[in-house]
């Protein structure tokens, strides 16, 4: 039986993720602070998850929790890094952009390397980070969420690289939605709005075809090209 761990399954895109590779067969760990939400899903098939609740933004706390979960789950082929945060900051309050930094950078970090080097250890396996397409510019909107779903573009990069380097049989996926109807998605110009289940089923595909790079849904690459192409001076009037 295969195994996975889902970062952030208590709700969105991270819960109908959880579902699916139970539907698919997988004994499947899921992780959240929200320890109810935790038991709510596990409830729905309880031989098939293992629950471990925690805080990814607390530092070095993350390799204990995995260590433990992985053992639980007796072993690991695929680790799926979803938990994210972010919130607009016109005011740019620190403790926003902390937050944002600690979880989506410092956390994702801890644990990206954490499975890394599990998997190099093992000699295979299938690491996914959930970034956004808000990473591949700056925004205004909430600058820390921008930067920090960068920094996880170029570690997703940086890591599929190491792979190859050391030809180790690890894959990293960079899964990159536009926008999928959670309560990430706060913007008031939402548009090619995806239901968790959708995007849950396009990310399945994409890692089973370990792709390097996955649009969710698939028809925001071509936002993706348009974000890549456009030139400073008109991306800084939008
Ligand atoms: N929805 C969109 O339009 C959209 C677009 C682009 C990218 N994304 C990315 O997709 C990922 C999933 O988000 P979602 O849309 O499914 O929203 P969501 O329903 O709010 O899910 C966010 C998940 O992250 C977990 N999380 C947040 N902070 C955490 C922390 N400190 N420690 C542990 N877990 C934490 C949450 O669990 P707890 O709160 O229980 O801890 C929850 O399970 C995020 O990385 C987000 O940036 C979403």
């Amino acid at each position: 039986m295969k195994k996975c761990i889902v970062i952030g399954a208590t709700s969105g895109i991270g819960r109908e993720l959880s579902r699916l590779y139970v539907s698919k067969g997988y004994m499947t760990g899921i992780t959240g602070r929200r320890e109810n939400l935790l038991r709510e899903l596990g409830s729905e098939n309880p031989a098939s998850y293992k629950i471990k609740s925690f805080d990814i933004s607390k530092p070095d706390t993350n390799f204990r929790n995995l260590e433990e979960l992985s053992s639980e789950l007796g072993g690991l082929d695929l680790i799926i890094i979803n938990s994210g945060t972010g919130n607009g900051n016109d005011e740019l309050k620190f403790e926003i952009e902390k937050d944002t930094v600690l979880t989506n950078v410092l956390g994702s970090t801890e644990i990206a390397g954490w499975a890394f080097n599990y998997f190099r250890k093992q000699g295979y396996g299938q690491i996914a980070i959930v970034t956004s397409i808000a990473g591949m510019r700056g925004g205004r909107f909430a600058p820390a969420y921008s930067a920090s779903k960068a920094y996880l573009i170029n570690y997703a990069e940086g890591l599929r690289q190491k792979a190859k380097k050391l030809k180790l049989n690890v894959s990293v996926t960079d899964i990159r939605p536009g926008f999928v109807d959670t309560a990430m998605a706060k913007s008031d110009n939402k548009f090619w709005v995806a239901t968790p289940k959708k995007a849950a089923e396009q990310i399945y595909s994409a890692l089973i075809r370990k792709k390097k790079i996955a649009y969710i849904t698939r028809r925001w690459i071509i936002i993706a090209y348009i974000l890549k192409l456009l030139p400073k001076w008109i991306f800084d009037k939008i």
